[in-house]
C-alpha cells in the first residue's frame, strides 16, 4: 500500500463511538444496520461551537455573525431559513435576518451583498437556494466575498477543495464526512458512490470522498445501470431528490449508506431518497430521514461561521 496523503488542515478528527446506535433487535429479527445519529452528533458540536463563542466573548473578542438572504416564499425555504436563524441563536451568533419579496431585482440583492461583505460584524452570509427565476444565482453567489462564503459554493472555495487545500467548503459534504468519521470506518481504498451530480451536494461529495482516498464514481439522471453501480458501492451517498430511487434490494452487505434526500410524501411523511427498510437489513450504517444528514448540514453552517470569524476575519 502506498503511504497515505495527511488530511487537509482543518479536517478535525473527533470521538464519535457513541453516537452510532445499535438499533433494538427484537422487532427487526435481521436488521444489521446501525444507525448514524446525525441529529445527535450536530447538537454536540452545537453545544462546543456555543462553548467557543461563549470563551470568545470572555477573550473580549467579537460575536461571530451570520447574514441569512431569503427571497420570496417558498415554504421549504422559509423551514430551512427558520431553523438556521434559531441554530444561530442557540450558539450566541449575531444573526441577521433579510426576507425580501420576490420581486427583488438582481442589482438590489447585489448591493445588499455588497454592503454585507463590507460590515466587519458579519463574518458569512447565506443565500437561500433556490432564488426565483428572474435572478442570476451564480453571479449572486460569486459576488459574496469568499471569505464570507460559509456555504461554500463559491468557485474559488469548490476550486481549493478540488485542488486539495480547502478553506470553506460546502455544509452537506462537509457534515456527512463527519458523519462518516463517526463511524470509525477506514475510507481509503473504499468504492463510493454517489448518486446526483449538484453543486450543492454531488460534486463537492465526489471532491471531499477523493480526499479522503476513495474511489469515485458519480451517477447522475444519464447513468446507465444506477443499480449496478450501486451495487457494487461500500458506501453510497444519495442526493437525486427522489423518494426511494435506491432500492434496499440493490444495496452491498455492510455498505454504508448515506441518505440526502428529504422528501415530503402526500401523508405527510419525510422519507429519504433511500427505501430505508429494505435497505436496513444489508447496510452496515445508515442515516436515517429525518435526522440522518439534515441536523449536520446546519451544524456545518455554524462551523464555517465560527472558522471565517476565528482564522479568516479579524477581530
Ligand atoms: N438550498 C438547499 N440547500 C441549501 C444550502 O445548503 N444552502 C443554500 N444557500 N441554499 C440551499
Amino acid at each position: 500500500m502506498p503511504d497515505r496523503p495527511p488530511l487537509p488542515s482543518g479536517h478535525v478528527v473527533r470521538e464519535y463511538a457513541f453516537f452510532i446506535v445499535s438499533l433494538p433487535m427484537v422487532n427487526h429479527a435481521s436488521m444489521t444496520a446501525q444507525l448514524i445519529d446525525g441529529k445527535a452528533i450536530a447538537a454536540k458540536l452545537r453545544q462546543q461551537i456555543a462553548q467557543r463563542v461563549a470563551q470568545r466573548r470572555q477573550e473580549g473578542l467579537r460575536t461571530p455573525g451570520l447574514a441569512v438572504i431569503l427571497v420570496g416564499t417558498d415554504p421549504a425555504s422559509q423551514v430551512y431559513v427558520s431553523h438556521k436563524r434559531k441554530d444561530c441563536e442557540e450558539v450566541g451568533f449575531l444573526s441577521q435576518a433579510f426576507d425580501l419579496p420576490s420581486h427583488t431585482t438582481q442589482e438590489a440583492l447585489t448591493e445588499l451583498i455588497d454592503r454585507l461583505n463590507d460590515d466587519p460584524s458579519i463574518d458569512g452570509i447565506l443565500l437561500q437556494l433556490p432564488l426565483p427565476a428572474h435572478l442570476d444565482a451564480s453571479l449572486l453567489l460569486e459576488r459574496i466575498r469568499p471569505d464570507k462564503d460559509v456555504d461554500g459554493f463559491h468557485p474559488y472555495n469548490v476550486g481549493r477543495l478540488a485542488q486539495r487545500i480547502p478553506l470553506l467548503r460546502p455544509c452537506t459534504p462537509k457534515g456527512i464526512m463527519t458523519l462518516l468519521e463517526s463511524t470509525g470506518q477506514d475510507l481509503y481504498g473504499m468504492n463510493a458512490v454517489i448518486v446526483g451530480a449538484s453543486n450543492i451536494v454531488g460534486r463537492p461529495m465526489a471532491l471531499e470522498l477523493l480526499l479522503s482516498g476513495c474511489t469515485i464514481t458519480v451517477c447522475h439522471r444519464f447513468t446507465q445501470d444506477l443499480a449496478g453501480h450501486v451495487g457494487r458501492a461500500d458506501l453510497v451517498v444519495v442526493a437525486a431528490g427522489k423518494p426511494g430511487l435506491v432500492k434496499g434490494e440493490w444495496i452491498k452487505e455492510g455498505a454504508i449508506v448515506i441518505d440526502v434526500g428529504i422528501n415530503r410524501q402526500e401523508d405527510g411523511k419525510l422519507v429519504g431518497d433511500v427505501v430505508y427498510e429494505t435497505a436496513l437489513p444489508r447496510a452496515g450504517w445508515i442515516t436515517p430521514v429525518p435526522g440522518g444528514v439534515g441536523p449536520m448540514t446546519r451544524a456545518c453552517l455554524l462551523e464555517n461561521t465560527l472558522y471565517a470569524a476565528e482564522t479568516l476575519h479579524g477581530d
